[in-house]
């Protein structure tokens, strides 16, 4: 048998360097099961159609599945020197049936064929990792429903600004991961049409029918170009931002679990499976797992700004450049779908030490804007009402107090219009319970979008827990 299916016209041999140059195979190969799958789907629509014999491609199809069994198994030879997965499994099938394998690539192209597996392996991904998002949402509302009522300090500038419930601060992430699930989604839509029929550019003189193959596949409709169809990858740069986006999340996140964790804040404790020790010093347990995830947030924006940048440019339709897409597509969902995975199992095996979220939320002059606001409801301006608090506030400081220690003759003496009911307002209780406006920290706020994410979520739910 000829060494390519491609040698034709050909009359030297391709060089060894750029034979392993040009290979893609070492990676590709992790498309076979859906380029198995879509050659399946050509292959009946060909018959259907009387393009091929249907014993034809009977033969055809019987050989397809002993190679989805044989790549199953691990048993299927890989040759670099036939490029890439496309090519490996054509020249299988015509090992296995003969001949009658070569009538598989009647009206296709290994153009429309790449952009059919990509968009298939990630209409899998995504699916895949939407169920890691709604599970690491619901281990957070478990988390949120489990510590109700438990009070921390809010921050800005990483400075104590004002208490807020623990709860609300983690349904502030499932807000985020929830909005993460709705980028992919509408990703998926874009995802979800047929490539397949374009040909190598132009599209095929056969009597194809695509709707056909694209209800096999279970595609939502085609793709309207054959030039865009194969030389575009504007859903890869979309699901790299989506998937950005969820690593920016997480590295947020890592990053306060990573400070939570620290002795000076000690506002929770990795459980002792999701953390790690030092080769040296025996005392330490290190936030590993949240670090990485920080970390590889990186290789990710590169993925995205590879692609940009691949995409940049470039001439329609199809070009060599476009094969360049394949490992930063499978590294970016490997990264996504590892980051998550271990985040579900590191949230869920987090202690909160809430007496140390406690005192840490009634330190730092926490219920000052309280006090502010408490002044606006006896009639002064808010920025009077500001001037007055801050100069309270730095008695305090300077004799090494806080706000609810002055008593009421104390008070006074920076504005007569404080009454004994100001110390109802100064607690973070009292602090929380005021803010109840919708999207605030109030306890019944949170407690009614706690119960509205859960319905959103648990809806249509296909994840890890479904069971
Ligand atoms: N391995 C190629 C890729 O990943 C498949 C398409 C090759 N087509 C071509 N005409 N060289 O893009």
């Amino acid at each position: 048998m000829k060494k390519k299916p491609w040698g034709g016209r050909f009359s030297k041999e391709t060089d060894k360097t750029v034979e392993a140059f040009t290979a893609s195979v070492h990676f590709d190969k992790r498309l076979a099961p859906y380029d198995i799958e879509g050659s399946i789907a050509h292959c009946r629509m060909l018959a259907r159609q009387k393009i091929i014999p249907a014993a034809d491609a009977k033969k055809i199809l019987r050989g397809l599945r002993s190679i989805a069994r044989e790549i199953a198994e691990g048993t299927f030879p890989f040759r670099p020197e036939l490029e890439d997965i496309h090519m490996n499994i054509e020249r299988r099938l015509i090992e296995k049936i003969g001949d009658v394998g070569g009538r598989l690539h009647t009206a296709r192209s290994r153009n429309d064929q790449v952009a059919l597996d990509t968009r298939l392996y990630l209409r899998d991904a995504i699916e895949g990792i939407d169920g890691l998002l709604k599970e690491l949402i619901l281990i957070l509302l478990d988390k949120a429903k489990a510590e109700e009522g438990v009070i921390m300090p809010g921050f800005t500038h990483l400075q104590i600004a004002q208490p807020v419930l623990l709860a609300h601060h983690l349904l502030a992430y499932c807000e985020m991961f929830q909005r993460d699930r709705e980028r992919l989604a509408e990703c998926a839509k874009r995802v979800n049409r047929l490539p397949l029929g374009s040909g190598a550019l132009a599209g095929t003189p056969f009597p194809i029918d695509r709707d056909f193959v694209a209800a096999e596949l279970g595609f939502d409709g085609l793709t309207e170009n054959s030039m865009d169809a194969v030389s575009d990858r504007d859903y890869l740069v979309e699901f790299f931002t989506a998937a950005s986006l969820i690593m920016m999340h997480l590295s947020r996140f890592s990053e306060e679990l990573i400070l939570w964790s620290s002795e000076p804040f000690a506002f929770v404790e990795m459980g002792d499976d999701y953390a790690t020790g030092s080769s040296i010093m025996p005392q330490k347990k290190n936030p590993d797992v949240p670090e990485l995830v920080r970390g590889k947030t990186g290789r990710v924006y590169g993925h995205l700004m590879a692609m940009l940048t691949n995409l940049k440019g470039l001439p329609l339709t199809y070009n060599r450049d476009l094969q360049e897409d394949k490992e930063p597509l499978f590294d970016t969902v490997d990264t996504v779908v590892g980051s998550l995975t271990v985040f579900c199992g590191m949230i869920e095996s987090l202690t909160i030490r809430r007496e140390r979220m406690e005192n840490a939320a009634a330190k730092g002059f926490s219920t000052a804007t309280d006090l502010a606001d408490y002044l606006v409801r006896k009639g002064l301006p808010f920025r009077t009402a500001h001037e007055v608090t801050g100069k309270i506030v730095r008695f305090c400081m300077e004799s090494d107090r806080d706000l609810a220690s002055l008593s009421l003759d104390e008070m006074k003496t920076f504005h007569p219009s404080i009454e004994k009911d100001i110390y109802g307002v100064l607690t973070p209780k009292a602090s929380v319970d005021a803010r109840d406006v919708p999207g605030g920290t109030a306890p019944v706020r949170v407690k009614k979008r706690l119960a509205v994410l859960r319905r959103k979520v648990v809806r249509g739910f296909r994840g890890r827990r479904s069971g």
